[in-house]
């Protein structure tokens, strides 16, 4: 049994899986080429060993793979089914190019000191135990390489138009529900933390903006999909009055060209010594 410890399974995705492995497909290109601004920045190169970790059904292995096309990738899903999933999208990648390992971040099975660069998104959210999936990444770093981590803080959640009145009450209330899982939705601000308290050094942070007018609406809408929030209002997290609020706002994303999005995603990376 691999040790999963995390707020997420596909299996248990309310869209469904077909239309949550679409989901992650739309937020995972629509504005990569800022994370991979970003990236580059804080020092990726191609030719690098590149670790992914929660590598899902492959799109972020993708687009590495056509950005680093000299690096040879190592993308590690705890999933099988989604691991099949990234197996055939990326059919066509020469072997020597990529390897798949279905391993947990917990205990990834990979060498010692064996990597240039490691990115995990949308992961550590989800994970109970961050400090132990950073140590073991820590730990598969050369010395010099460079852990990131790009994820989300709900506080930094972004925003909507049509405003809605209470989304950040409502946000609250969803991380509150998720915390209590073992998830932190807050995770952005605790990065640099977690990275010094996990030996790493020279720590950055950073922020990448999504904005509809410029990346497209696709992603937004699915973001703010009713179905995602209907389990929510079921349980009692979220109250009548913030459903309908919701309700209402999905209603001008999918509809209304006056309606836009912008959200947040936070960029963390530390460097092993
Ligand atoms: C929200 S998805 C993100 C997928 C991809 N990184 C992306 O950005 O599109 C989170 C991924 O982490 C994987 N995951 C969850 N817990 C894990 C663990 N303990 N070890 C490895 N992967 C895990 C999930 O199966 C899922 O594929």
């Amino acid at each position: 049994m691999k040790d999963r410890r995390s707020t997420y399974n596909i299996q248990n995705a309310v869209l469904g899986v077909p239309d949550e492995i679409e989901r992650l497909r739309v937020q995972a290109t629509m504005s990569w080429y800022k994370e991979l601004r970003t990236l580059q920045w804080y020092g990726l190169q191609d030719g690098m060993s590149v670790l992914e970790v929660g590598s899902g059904p492959g799109y972020i292995t993708e687009q590495l793979l056509h950005s680093l096309p000299n690096s040879h990738i190592t993308s590690l899903e705890i999933d099988q089914a989604l691991q099949n999933q990234a197996k055939i999208l990326l059919r066509d990648v020469p072997a020597d190019r990529i390897k798949f390992v279905e391993a947990s971040v917990y205990s990834t099975g990979l060498p010692d000191h064996s990597f240039d660069f490691v990115v995990a998104r949308l992961i550590f959210l989800h994970l109970h135990d961050p400090l132990e999936a950073a140590q073991e990444l820590y730990r598969v770093l050369k010395p010099g390489g460079k852990l990131v981590i790009i994820d989300i803080d709900d506080g930094v959640f972004g925003t909507v138009n049509p405003d809605i009145p209470s989304l950040h009450t409502i946000l609250r209330k969803i991380a509150d529900a998720v915390a209590q899982k073992g998830g932190n939705r807050f995770i952005g601000r605790s990065l640099p933390r977690l990275l010094r308290d996990s030996g790493y050094i020279d720590i950055d942070i950073d922020s990448i903006i999504q904005h509809s007018d410029v990346h497209g609406i696709d992603g937004f809408k699915r973001q703010f999909d009713m179905n995602r929030f209907v389990d929510l209002y079921n349980y009692g997290v979220i109250n009548s009055d913030e459903m309908e609020q919701m309700k209402q706002a999905s209603e001008a994303i999918q509809h209304s060209s006056e309606a836009y999005g912008m959200m947040t995603f936070i960029m963390a990376c530390g460097t092993k010594p």
